[in-house]
This record gives C-alpha cells, sequence and structure tokens, in this order.
C-alpha cells in the first residue's frame, strides 16, 4: 500500500502528547499485560491439573491456583486496557483497519472473554474445598481455558493483520467482491501465537517461587510441600524456557523475507537471553531464596524479561511499518496537551499508587498473619487517603468537563 495512504489515514487531529511517550507506555503496559495473561493461563493450567489428581500437594495447590486465576483475569483485563489505548493512538490506521477487518471477532472478543470469565467463576463457587473434597463440575476450567485462549488468538490476529497493509485490500475485496462482513479472521501466525502462550509455562514456574516465599513468610510448617513447589517450579521455569525458547527459533526463522535479517538481529537474541536469565536466576539465588525478600526477587526479573520480550515485539512493527511500508509513528502530528497528559500521569502516580499501594498492604499483611487480621491505624489512614484522592479525581472530571462545555 501507498504510504501516502497510511498517512491519511491518521487522525487529523494530532496526539496530546509526543509519541515517543505513547510508544513507550504501550511496550510497558503490553508487557504488564503479558505478564498477566502468563500467570492466568499458567494457574488455571495448574488448578486442572491439579484437581485431576488425587496427591494431596496437587490438591492444595490447585485449590490456591484456582484463586490466583480469579485475581488474574481482573489484572489482565485492565491491563490489557493500556495498550488497547496506546496502540489506537500511534497505529491507528492499522490497528483501526485491522478491528474493522474482522470486526465481528473484535465484538465477539468481549462476549467469549464474558463466557469464559463466568466459566472461571463458576469452577471457583463450585470448588471452594478442592484441597479437600471431590473436584465438581472440572469442565467449567476447561471452558475457561480454552475461551482465554480463543481471546488471546483474537488479538493476535488483530496484531499480524494490521502489519499486512499490502493485503488489506484484497481481504475487504476477494476477487473484486466486498465484503463488508467482518466474519473473517485474515492471517494469523501460529508460532507467534504458541510462543507467547508457551512462556505461560516458564512465568507460573517463576510466580511459583514467589507463592513460596508467602507461604514461608506467613509460617508455613508443610516443608513437604514447600519443596514440592520448589520443584515444580524449577521443572516448569526449564522445560517452560525450553519451549519457548523453540518456538522463538520457529518464529524468526518464518518472518517475511523483507525482515528475514531480524532473526539474526539482536533483538531475539536479547529476547532469548532475558528469558535464560529470568528462569535460571531462582537457581543462581540458591539459599537466599528462603531469606527475605530475596524469594521474591525472581518475579521482579522475570518482569524485566517479560519487558525485553515487549520490546521485541514492538521492534518487528517498527521494522514492518516503518522499514518496510515507511510509516513512522513517531512524526505524527503533536497538539499538546499538558491538562490531559498531567491528568494522565497524576492519575497513574498519585491516585493509582496509593490505592495500589493500600490494597497490596491490607493482601500482604492479612496473608502473613495467623488468626484475624485487624489494619493498622496508618494502613487504615492509607486507605481514607485514597478514597479521598478518588473523590477529589472524579470531582474534577466532572468539574472540568462540565467548565469546558459551559464555562
Ligand atoms: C484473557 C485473555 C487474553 C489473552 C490470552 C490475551 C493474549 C494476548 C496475546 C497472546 C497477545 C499478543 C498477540 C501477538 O502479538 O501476536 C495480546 C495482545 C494484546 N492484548 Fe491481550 N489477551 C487477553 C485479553 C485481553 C484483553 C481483555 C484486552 C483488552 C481489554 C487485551 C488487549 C490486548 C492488546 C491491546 C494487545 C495488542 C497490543 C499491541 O499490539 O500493542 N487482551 N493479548
Amino acid at each position: 500500500m501507498d504510504t501516502a495512504m497510511l498517512y491519511a489515514l491518521r487522525d487529523p487531529l494530532g496526539i496530546p502528547a509526543h509519541p515517543v511517550i505513547f510508544l513507550i507506555l504501550g511496550v510497558a503496559t503490553w508487557a504488564l499485560h503479558i505478564a498477566a495473561v502468563h500467570v492466568l493461563l499458567g494457574s488455571s493450567f495448574l488448578a486442572i491439573r491439579g484437581a485431576f489428581s488425587g496427591d494431596d500437594h496437587w490438591r492444595r495447590l490447585a485449590s490456591a491456583m484456582v484463586n490466583t486465576a480469579k485475581v488474574a483475569i481482573s489484572v489482565a483485563i485492565v491491563v490489557g486496557v493500556a495498550p488497547l489505548l496506546f496502540v489506537q493512538v500511534i497505529y491507528d490506521p492499522f490497528w483501526y483497519t485491522s478491528n474493522v477487518l474482522s470486526a465481528w471477532w473484535v465484538i465477539g472478543f468481549i462476549f467469549i472473554l464474558i463466557v469464559a470469565t463466568l466459566a472461571l467463576f463458576i469452577f471457583y463457587a463450585m470448588n471452594y474445598e478442592l484441597r479437600t473434597k471431590k473436584t465438581r463440575c472440572p469442565g467449567s476450567m476447561i471452558v475457561a481455558i480454552l475461551l482465554f485462549l480463543v481471546v488471546g488468538f483474537i488479538m493476535h490476529a488483530l496484531s499480524v493483520q494490521m502489519l499486512e497493509p499490502d493485503k488489506w485490500l484484497e481481504w475487504y475485496a476477494p476477487n473484486g467482491v466486498i465484503d463488508a462482513s467482518g466474519r473473517s479472521i485474515h492471517a494469523y501466525n501460529p508460532w507467534r501465537f504458541a510462543f507467547f502462550i508457551a512462556l505461560s509455562l516458564p512465568v507460573i514456574g517463576i510466580w511459583l517461587f514467589g507463592y513460596r516465599r508467602y507461604l514461608q513468610g506467613a509460617g508455613e510448617e508443610d516443608q513437604d510441600y514447600l519443596d514440592f513447589i520448589k520443584r515444580l517450579g524449577t521443572r516448569l521455569g526449564a522445560i517452560g524456557t525450553a519451549i519457548s525458547l523453540v518456538l522463538l527459533v520457529i518464529w524468526m526463522r518464518g518472518l517475511p523475507g523483507d525482515i528475514s535479517d531480524f532473526a539474526t538481529g539482536p533483538w531475539p537474541i536479547a529476547a532469548a537471553v532475558a528469558l535464560i536469565i529470568a528462569a535460571a536466576y531462582p537457581l543462581v539465588l540458591g539459599r537466599r531464596l528462603d531469606q527475605g525478600l530475596w524469594g521474591y526477587t525472581p518475579i521482579l526479573v522475570a518482569t524485566v524479561a517479560m519487558i525485553v520480550v515487549a520490546a521485541m515485539r514492538e521492534a518487528i512493527r517498527w521494522v514492518t511499518l516503518f522499514g518496510v511500508h515507511g510509516y513512522n509513528p513517531l512524526d505524527y502530528k503533536i497538539v499538546m496537551d499538558w491538562y490531559s497528559t498531567g491528568l494522565f500521569f497524576i492519575t497513574f502516580g498519585v491516585l493509582g499508587g496509593s490505592v495500589v499501594a493500600y490494597l497490596l498492604t491490607v493482601a500482604w499483611q492479612a496473608g502473613q498473619t495467623q488468626g484475624t487480621y485487624t489494619p493498622s491505624r496508618a494502613v487504615n489512614r492509607m486507605g481514607t487517603v485514597s478514597i479521598v484522592l478518588l473523590v477529589l479525581w472524579v470531582a474534577q472530571y466532572f468539574g472540568f468537563g462540565l467548565w469546558t462545555a459551559y464555562a
């Protein structure tokens, strides 16, 4: 497709801050999104694996993992919205075209996600005592996992279709006959998709180290269970990383001819090295895994590895859209809007920081307390401050809106 045509599809109003901000935030938030997706898929997988087992350790793990999945689905959805916003801002010609070409699936995405989430919660509700009682309705968890994969596949197809502007016309009007139904998925790459999904194995393995340290902090006495978690985490980390790396290599070897050099460049190597470091790190820590905050650092290292993977994914988009098609997202017209830019960062840093800090503190302290947990005065004050900030935020939101509309 003509580069000028791609530029013509841009929003003529421009964007409210420098595009590099959207680019960086897009990569960072997608890394968080996919990490949450990995925890969701990994914990769901371990939950169903454990639910079919008669072994005490597996059943206890399954019970914990259902709770993890229940939280991870919310986090995955919430942090999925952020990259959705950023990709729309600087890649709007590509993202919207890809969405419109498969509109039926884009709308279907929401309904499939709702059914998947319901299925997960049905499993959760029917298996409060998974650890000690017989598993009920395991099919609901299997349905949830399969539908999560369908949801991910839709996002995958949209991400791939946007990279092939040359084919858009052919997809829109095959053999010259317009098909405006939006019912087709036009492009996908099984190796790319499998790579992103397979990363769930090492990520949940690394997550298990954090879970183990958390149990230790809460005075866990069952050393056998802690050893079981450590063994499983190590195995998932090693096997999962090996599988992911094989898929990465196959994906890279199949890149289109015009960007095939990418496969031997620094990005895939950086991603592979980051993944290997993340999987090996808990082993390197040795005994320190059981000490203080060290036990949680594998999760931090894995997060950095995900950011490297996200940067590699963005680099592929860059070499395709800029290198091959001449579209530079960084030369987007800027109409600087300090209010909305300032509001975004204040909301993110101050409001988000305060609310998340409060919720994490309560969740953390409750988990580390034997018996009933009573928050301290300082923690209660954190909660009050968060609510006050939230009220102020809502007031300024409507206040500023009304002032702009009527003043
Ligand atoms: C829970 C099920 C989900 C799974 C398994 C999943 C998985 C994935 C995967 C594998 C990708 C990468 C596709 C690729 O590059 O080939 C992706 C991208 C993406 N996902 Fe999700 N996702 C899920 C839910 C969501 C939700 C609920 C949202 C938004 C509300 C979302 C927003 C996005 C966006 C915007 C991208 C592309 C970002 C970009 O191209 O910059 N996802 N997702």
